[in-house]
């Protein structure tokens, strides 16, 4: 047996199985989370350094040094990609929850002068160190729920000086949370307040001002657009994409969400790495994503949030060669929630995915809309990001509805988050 230069720092150990979530989205899913039974882990430093049966742990590796996890028969699995939402804000619209638990839908909010304008203005009347204290709670509790590697957007700021707020918000709050956040630009949102009599010239603000500056203090890796009635054309988003593009921003479209607006076809024609919602999504769009490697990144938070109906077709994505990824899409007005199994739920109970598809698409499958190949899964050498489960299968996570099973989480080698109590369910 081949003695480790090094012992490990940590070892977890006394598992149902281990998931490494290393096959491909294309396979059969049960299959592509290549389960270990039993298996164990072994990390150095921030990285994984062993992933395998018991009998495979290499002799001296753990020392009375070593930290030993007992996993107490649950499953671990990799950190969950959260590869959509709005995190930083201010403000609440809980009032706007109550209009359309009365009848008023999503875009008739949005008309009136509310929706994504109420935060708006919240954002920008808060400080930079405001949208931070306001975001760390937010952070935690994803990282409480297993989230290791969090997706964050502006977009409320819509002008230079608040998006670039946002953007630095963004930074340090991930910063000071031990959780990977990973920035997107989002200043085609809305067409703010003081330009929709004259919304090409915000369309020019965002080429020639925002998106520069943003390039400028690398504080963005992506450029998303809202390609939506009554928030951008086509013509603006692909205009706006284009800029990003043009200076390394990876495009990602807002796509088919409340209308079946063309924008998927968008999201292929840009090479974007992701077309999300896709509520309204046609069948010849969804082979379109496909021909095009854009990985479809499904929120049903959002769909039951603005009870919006159909709820986007998962089966019909994943039969056409889509990667799916699930998000929570976590902000104050489509989706004010922060739960990982909940999210799980609604897609096995409306999005149609099976357990073990709705598991790679939160873990893999959001990695690779993130173009993050190292995460969402436990490999040799990648990032030591591990959840240890309070429950012995993930076919409890959406089955227990809502309900957050995570009992310890590991990011970048050392625990960071436990359960007050180690028991939860068999
Ligand atoms: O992804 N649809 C656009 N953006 C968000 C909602 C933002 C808001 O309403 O504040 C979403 O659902």
């Amino acid at each position: 047996m081949n003695r480790p230069d090094r012992p490990f720092d940590l070892i977890v150990r006394n598992t149902s199985e281990v998931l490494c979530v290393t096959g491909e989205a294309t396979e059969p899913a049960e299959q592509a989370l290549r389960p270990i039974r039993r298996g164990v882990v072994g990390v150095r430093g921030d990285r994984v350094a062993f992933v395998g049966e018991e009998d495979g742990v290499p002799e001296g590796a753990v020392t009375p040094e070593t930290e030993i996890i007992d996993a107490r028969g649950g499953f671990v699995g990799p950190g969950f990609v959260d590869c959509h939402t709005h995190l930083v804000f201010a403000g609440d619209r809980s009032s706007e929850f109550e209009l359309r638990n009365q009848g008023a839908t999503y875009l008739d909010i949005a008309k009136a002068g509310g929706g994504i304008m109420n935060t708006v203005k919240a954002t920008r009347g808060a400080s930079e160190d405001e949208l931070i204290r306001h975001a760390l709670p937010r952070l935690k509790t994803l990282l409480s729920s297993g989230v290791t590697c969090v997706e964050a957007k502006s977009g409320y700021g819509l002008n230079v000086v608040d998006e670039l707020k946002m953007l630095k918000a963004i930074q340090r709050a991930g910063s000071r949370q031990s959780i990977t956040v990973v920035p997107t630009l989002l200043c085609a949102h809305a067409i703010p307040e003081e330009h929709k009599a004259d919304r090409a010239r915000y369309v020019d603000i965002c080429i020639q001002e925002i998106i520069p500056k943003v390039v400028e203090g690398k504080l963005a890796r992506f450029c998303d657009v809202f390609a939506e009635e009554g928030a951008f054309t086509l013509e603006e988003a692909r205009r706006i994409l284009e800029a990003g593009k043009a200076g390394g921003l990876i495009p990602r479209v807002h796509a088919e969400q409340l209308t079946a607006s063309g924008a998927a076809r968008l999201a292929a024609e840009v090479g974007a790495s992701s077309a999300d919602h896709l509520e309204h999504l046609s069948p010849e769009d969804a082979q379109v994503l496909a021909k095009a490697g854009v990985v479809g990144v499904l929120l049903p938070t959002a769909t039951l949030f603005v009870r919006a109906r159909p709820f986007a077709n998962a089966r019909r994505l994943r039969d056409a060669g889509v990667t799916v990824a699930l998000a929570t899409n976590l902000n104050p007005g489509s989706a004010m929630s922060e739960n990982v199994a909940l999210t799980l739920g609604l897609a096995c109970l409306e999005n149609g995915l099976t357990a073990a598809e709705a598991y790679f698409a939160f873990t893999a499958g959001g990695a690779k809309a993130l173009r993050l190949e190292g995460h969402g899964r436990i490999v040799v050498g990648g990032p030591a990001d591990l959840v240890i489960f309070r429950c012995s299968s993930y076919r409890h996570l959406p089955y227990h509805l809502g309900i957050n099973h995570a009992g310890k989480v590991i990011r970048g080698g050392k625990v960071e988050w436990k359960a007050e109590s180690e028991t939860l369910c068999g």
